[in-house]
């Protein structure tokens, strides 16, 4: 068993997310496509995705944020135990907090943080992310939720569904970016930055 299939068993046994199966193909795909050299993650966990994309452009460094320190502090041990130690930076922190700060441009990000979050997230990242540079969104149908929003309003996940209906109306409108979205797993858009 590979060590990614190792960590994608030890994640999902312990309720810790990950991406899905068909959202990594995609991932792994366009990040080898790209061969980006600067990405921003937003959204650690436990350094699964950021493996994925760390394998697919050997010339990458990743800048990613994690809140939960103890996702965190997994991560760097699962990035130096695949090698990829001295390829990586782990912010540890609130991304609401980190991503305004962020300076310097980066040709792929990878936004898979807290779902009730990416419009806000929107604007810093368009500054960030260079001419021609990759915006990957996962979970964009958030559960099947974003469009299909239940009339029940003490619904627990509308707040977020209806914050990622902006977003996803947002990015799929925008002129700024070419947008696709996939309907596999739980949703998730490509964008390309035009100008
Ligand atoms: C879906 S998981 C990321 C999965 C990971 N990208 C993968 O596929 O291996 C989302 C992560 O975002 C983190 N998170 C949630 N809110 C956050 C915030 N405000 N700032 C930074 N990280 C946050 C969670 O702790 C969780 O680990």
């Amino acid at each position: 068993m590979s060590a990614l299939e190792e960590l994608k068993i030890y994640a999902r046994e312990r309720y810790i997310p990950v991406m899905s199966d068909e959202a990594r193909q995609l991932l792994y795909d366009t990040v080898a496509t790209k061969l980006p050299k600067r990405i921003l993650e937003i959204g650690t966990a436990i350094g699964y995705s950021g493996i994925v994309m760390l394998s697919a452009s050997p010339q990458a460094v990743l800048n990613t944020v994690e809140m939960d320190e103890r996702s965190a502090e997994l991560a760097k041990q699962n990035f130096a135990a695949n090698g990829f130690a001295d390829r990586v930076n782990v912010f540890v922190g609130d991304a609401r907090e980190i991503v305004p700060l962020l300076t310097g441009e980066y040709d792929f990000v990878f936004l898979d943080g807290p779902k009730g979050q990416y419009e806000k997230f929107f604007p810093y990242l368009t500054d960030l992310l260079s001419v021609g540079g990759t915006l990957v969104c996962d979970n964009v149908l958030y559960k099947g939720l974003v469009e299909h929003i239940p009339d029940d309003k003490r619904h627990k996940h509308i707040t977020v569904a209806r914050n990622m209906r902006a977003f996803l109306d947002d990015v799929t409108a925008n002129p700024r970016y070419s947008t696709r979205l996939y309907r596999i797993g739980d949703g998730v858009t490509v964008s390309t930055k035009l100008r």
